[in-house]
């Protein structure tokens, strides 16, 4: 079995989640190096395995495996994609990035023969990349929707649960690790947004700009919003969807959405994340697991590590008669 080099980019929640995980298996794997922004901060590894020049990692000829887990996503860009072309393989948890730079970063792979994967980049724990990669079923996919966003959803379930006002509830989404850096991404919907880009690359085989996306995020829900939902015994989801409205065209948005019990996403709370796709004969499926938090996404880069042992390589297949244009794609489907 191939014993896998790692240097890994970022020491924060994930990278943390990732280190007790690694440390806790037998695999056969080393953590070679960590490249980090803030040496001054106190850790609980030795220090020598911390260093702050991104070459550290890029040039070290022993490192076949570099881990991104950091959080801009210009400078995720630029270690990415200096480590694919220096011809090392690649594990990112970096929505942003990947939603942003996606169609480059495929060119490079191809052209330089290594591997970019990132399972862990969109709804935590869930495999929802790897299924959408293999589905059997894709030429009749009708759409790909649910709850991307822990934090949101986390506020969400708090302040319909426990009648947690929206700031408590965000800051404690901030203190839980589940939160982004910048909370906005994910209550104004862009982090569920750049998820839902991603998540059409590989159900459709597009490659699409985010900003070209409607996202309405939970930050402006109004108390009369809340109150409504709560007398019609109902829930507010922040739902991003992805549905294919005939052979060469697709739909694609974020929005809070009602929904009643009935509704499969009304039972997911918290953090938890849960994905609905239907498909024509496999009917309705639902993917259901933690969305945020560094063990969760911890155990979604690490299966992107496993699978890079044999040399795994996603394909983003086309799987629409053409390539649509940008209105057809971006049109929006209130209904
Ligand atoms: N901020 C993200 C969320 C982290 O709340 O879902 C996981 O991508």
């Amino acid at each position: 079995e191939k014993k896998l080099r790692l240097g890994i980019f970022g020491f924060g929640v994930v990278g943390q989640g990732l280190y007790d995980i690694i440390k806790t298996k037998r695999l056969n794997i080393e953590v070679k190096k960590f490249v980090i922004k803030h040496p001054e901060k106190k850790r609980s590894l030795p220090a020598e395995l911390f260093h702050t020049d991104p070459n550290e990692i890029l040039e070290d000829p022993e490192i076949d495996t570099v881990i991104e887990l950091i959080d801009d996503a210009e400078v995720a860009y630029d270690i990415v994609s200096k480590a694919l072309r220096n011809g090392k393989n690649v594990v990112s948890a970096n929505k942003k990035m990947i939603a942003n730079h996606l169609e480059e970063l495929v060119a490079i792979q191809q052209e330089f023969g290594t591997s970019l994967l990132y399972e862990g980049a969109v709804c935590g724990s869930i495999p929802i990349i790897r299924n959408l990669e293999e589905y059997y079923d894709n030429e009749l996919l009708h759409s790909v929707s649910g709850i991307f966003n822990g934090s949101s959803n986390y506020i969400l379930s708090k302040i319909f649960n426990e009648d947690l006002s929206y700031e408590v509830a965000l800051k404690q989404a901030q203190d839980l690790g589940f939160a982004e850096t910048d909370p906005t991404l994910d209550v104004g919907g862009f982090d569920a947004k750049f998820k839902l880009s991603i998540v059409a690359s590989h159900a459709y085989g597009l490659f699409i700009d985010p900003d070209k996306i409607l996202n309405i995020g939970i930050d402006g829900l109004t108390e009369a919003d809340i109150r409504f939902a709560k007398e019609k015994n109902l829930r507010v989801k922040l739902v991003p969807t992805a549905r294919k409205i005939n052979d060469h065209q697709v739909i694609l948005y974020v929005m809070p959405k009602l929904v009643d019990s009935e509704n499969i996403l009304y039972q997911v709370e918290n953090e938890y994340n849960g994905v609905l796709v239907q498909a024509a004969f496999a009917d309705q499926q639902f993917f259901y697991g933690k969305g945020a938090g560094g063990h969760p996404t911890g155990s979604a880069v690490l299966s992107d590590i496993a699978a890079l042992r044999y040399d795994y390589r996603y394909e983003y297949k086309k799987h629409l008669t053409k390539t649509p244009s940008d209105d057809e794609i971006y049109s929006v489907n209130w209904n």
